[in-house]
């Protein structure tokens, strides 16, 4: 579980005025290991930002990069913008629903992988694009997916 001590550390990284809120959930999600904002970090945001509980949970439900649900260790992000999709990026799915069961906005039941469909990575020219955690992978095919799982752990 994510400290308090350590969401109060990274507010304080960011001057409480409204443009730097979803900066601050960003980077409370992503020092979190399971990816997400949990109701200990919308408490703090609330106080931080000087906000309503639910004006905070109102802005992170509002947007798809941000959790309000546990996730793995590692989000597989794939582009689901149609460049990426006719180039292969529509396989790349296909082997997580039959290999893994794992559809978007599911998590493995081990808790290690959760799959996200996700706009354009701004990788275009080298579709198709994926992202894991914050590394982004281009020329993305099935072969070179297994390879980055088995790396997984
Ligand atoms: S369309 Fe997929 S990275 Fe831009």
């Amino acid at each position: 579980m994510q400290e308090i001590s350590e969401i109060k550390q990274i507010l304080n990284k960011y001057s409480p005025q409204k443009e730097n809120i979803i900066k601050a959930m960003h980077d409370i999600q992503n020092n979190n290991e399971h990816h997400y904002l949990s109701e200990q970090a919308l408490d703090e945001l609330s106080k931080y930002f000087k906000l309503t509980k639910g004006q905070i949970y109102g802005i992170a439900s509002y947007y798809s990069m941000i959790s309000l649900k546990p996730r793995g260790k590692y989000i597989v992000s794939i582009c689901k913008s149609p460049v990426c999709t006719s180039k292969g990026g529509k396989k790349l799915f296909e082997y997580f629903e039959k290999q893994l069961n794992l559809k978007p906005k599911t998590t493995t039941d081990d808790g290690l992988i959760s799959l996200e469909a996700v706009e354009c990575l701004g990788r275009c020219g080298k579709c198709p694009s994926i992202l894991i955690n914050n590394q982004v992978y281009t020329e993305m095919n099935v072969e070179k997916l297994q390879q980055l799982l088995k790396n997984l752990k």
